[in-house]
């Protein structure tokens, strides 16, 4: 049943490709337009959207973040994230022409089942995305987008999350098709290198046997951290959630400018630090910039660990690991810079000897406030 690995989270891990490539199967036309007719919000209410907001939990929410930047960018719609357990209590500014996205992989989480009922009260038009057919989140819901990543069964999320970020694209690149947005051009572009990034996600998981052998290595650290900027920024903090529920481990996630502001305090001789870095040829300026926070951290001692694309040689330098990704558009990076972490954490959990498909103290899906 674990498909000749030793853990569920191993065989979810490597399903990935497959996974995103189901998600997007069906999802784009020949032509490259987007057909997403099961999402039976019509094309009328969507071109009057004035706000998204995204909720979500744990995994879900840093897929939501990462949610934010493509509908920000490609629909120039104001776009909202926030954690489903907080969401009503702050009484949320809402109304018809909101539209909420509520992703669940479980499609039962409480706290964001909670959080859709307070949207569809308030009149807004909730759209699930959810990995599992006919659970409560999507049947309360207005319309739904099922991610096609197959059942998870390891409590980490692995290849629902991936998922997520591919549903995530769809609704943002379709909600700019529907509405004709400036990115037209852009947007065909996208949709032609979101069909190829099943293959990249391949090819990254071909490259992990260091990423395993350095975790193992550093088995016996306190603390990791994680740096990201722009939409790196939640494949840190999702990297730094793995670490903490499987390996135990101090781990923490950061914007990396925010590292100047307080938390470069906590950096000590050979502490793990691991930087996303965004492509070289994307936002060049965002790249540039991280450049310098990696020279500032190993400057104070830490081991960097860095995640950059193939072909990025400034980041060489300051280097103590390199872990190549493919090159890729900005925005669908985090689809193959997480795969390294979710495959550090997996074997650090090994090295420390825990339980990597039922960490302590966690449920599969959480069915209460
Ligand atoms: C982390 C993890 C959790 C879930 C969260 C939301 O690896 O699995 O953080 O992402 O509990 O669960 P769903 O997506 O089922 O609503």
């Amino acid at each position: 049943e674990k498909g000749g690995h030793d853990y569920f989270m191993l065989k979810e891990i490597a399903e990935q490709p497959k996974a995103v490539a189901d998600t997007l199967l069906g999802r784009i036309d020949a032509a490259g337009s987007l057909t997403l007719d099961e999402v039976r919000i019509p094309a009328p209410v969507l071109r009057e959207v004035d706000k998204v907001v995204v909720v979500a939990c744990g995994t879900a929410f840093h897929a939501g973040m990462i949610a934010k930047y493509a509908v920000e960018h490609w629909t120039r719609i104001p776009c909202e994230v926030e954690p489903a357990s907080e969401f009503r209590y702050r009484d949320p500014i809402l109304g018809p022409r909101s539209l909420v996205i509520a992703i669940s992989q479980s499609g039962e989480t409480m706290d964001t089942l909670m959080a859709v009922r307070h949207a569809r009260e308030q009149g807004s038009h909730v759209l699930a995305i959810c990995n599992t057919n006919g659970s409560t989140i999507p049947r309360e819901s207005d319309a739904v987008l099922y991610t096609h990543a197959g059942p998870e069964v390891a409590v980490a999320s692995t290849k629902a999350f991936l998922t997520q970020l591919v549903a995530c694209y769809l609704v943002a690149l379709y909600l700019g098709q529907v509405r004709g947005t400036q990115w037209g051009d852009e947007i065909g572009a996208v949709v032609r290198d979101l069909s190829g990034i099943s293959g990249a996600v391949e090819r990254v998981l071909k490259t992990m046997e260091p990423v395993r052998a350095l975790a193992r290595s550093l088995a016996a650290k306190n603390t990791v951290l994680f740096l990201g900027r722009h939409v790196g920024h939640p494949v840190a903090l999702e990297g730094a959630l793995k670490l903490k529920e499987l390996a135990y481990m101090h781990a923490e996630g950061f914007a990396a400018g925010e590292l100047k502001h307080g938390p470069i305090a906590l950096i000590e001789d050979d502490m793990p630090v691991v930087v996303v870095v965004p492509s070289p040829r994307g936002r060049s300026v965002l790249h540039d910039k991280i450049v310098s926070n990696i020279q500032e951290i190993r400057a104070r001692g830490a081991r960097t660990i860095v995640i950059a694309e193939e072909g990025d040689e400034a980041v060489v330098p300051y280097a103590d690991h390199l872990i190549r990704i493919p090159a890729t558009p900005t925005l669908l990076q985090p689809l193959v810079a997480t795969v390294p972490l979710q495959v550090f954490a997996c074997e650090l959990a090994t090295a420390r000897g825990n339980e990597v498909d039922q960490p302590r103290n966690l449920a599969k899906s959480v069915t209460v406030e």
